[in-house]
């Protein structure tokens, strides 16, 4: 009997703490892979050895025509892209040894406004159109975005990092209108707070009150969310357009 050939997937933001669970549990399921990293070379390194046969790509998201290239390069190589998972992402803007998230608008100057819009919603949005180049090629696949609860529901939150996870939601809906006749699907997973990655820099009241309000009085676990966005670029043949929240019901 003739099995079919491995989807074959690209991380953003292998490196990250959500991003190196979603390439294991991707990886798991038997997928080609290939994951971006920028500043952690390290990072990416033990997750190389980790996943055999899997390829890091070195990208900063701040360059459109850099981030295109690293598209380019995959799909090249394999012939084509199944699946496109964007997790990297910031969560601060201020110095690079900065541990604490800025708490109001008054400590958002023009310059953090730009750099968190450019990261989180301008580069997904170049990166969803490359990749969706070679999809059409070949009759279609899943786009998968990160985003966040604090683009979707009113919690205590940076504002400006808000905006650009609510950028990921009204993009992914109209990405999913325009991008459909080419078997195109496209989803945003918005998680709620997690028990790692960029949560750490949450102060601690604000961590708090969110398993007050959380139905499951916890913080979602990275692999609950690595399940489902696995699922989606394994799986997923009719959702599309869809904002699903995973937040244990705040
Ligand atoms: N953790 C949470 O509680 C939580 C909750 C809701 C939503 N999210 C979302 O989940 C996603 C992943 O978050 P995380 O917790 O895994 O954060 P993380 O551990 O800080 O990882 C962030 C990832 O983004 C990459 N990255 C940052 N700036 C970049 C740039 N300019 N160019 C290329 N890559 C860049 C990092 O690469 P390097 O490390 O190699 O520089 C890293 O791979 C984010 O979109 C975040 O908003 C997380």
């Amino acid at each position: 009997m003739k099995t079919a050939p491995p989807v074959r997937c690209l991380v953003f933001g292998g490196s990250g703490a959500l991003g190196s669970v979603v390439c294991r549990c991707l990886h798991e399921a038997g997928v080609k892979l290939a994951f971006t990293y920028h500043t952690n070379k390290a990072a990416a390194q033990s997750l190389g050895h980790e996943l055999p046969d899997s390829k890091a790509l070195c990208v900063d998201l701040l360059s459109i025509p850099a981030l295109n290239q690293v598209v380019d390069e995959v799909a090249g190589d394999w012939g084509g892209l199944d699946a496109f998972i964007q997790c990297a992402g910031v969560g601060l803007t201020g110095p690079s040894d900065a541990t604490q998230v800025h708490h109001t608008m008054d400590q958002v100057d023009e310059q953090a406004w730009e750099r968190m819009l450019a990261v989180n919603a301008k580069s997904t949005f170049f990166a969803a159109r490359r990749v969706a180049s070679h999809m059409r090629q070949n009759g279609g696949g899943n786009i998968i975005l990160i985003g966040s609860i604090d683009g979707v529901k009113p919690v205590p939150a940076p504002v400006h990092y808000a905006a650009s996870k609510g950028a990921l939601a009204g993009m992914t809906a109209a990405m999913a209108k325009e991008l459909g006749k080419d078997g195109i699907r496209v989803n945003l997973i918005a998680p709620g707070i997690l028990e790692g990655g960029m949560s750490r820099v949450l102060p601690e009241n604000l961590r708090q009150e969110y398993l007050k309000h959380c139905g499951l009085r916890r913080y979602g676990r990275l692999a609950e969310i690595a399940a489902w966005t696995t699922w989606l670029a394994l799986h997923n043949t009719y959702l599309t357009g869809q904002t699903i929240l995973v937040d244990g019901a705040v």
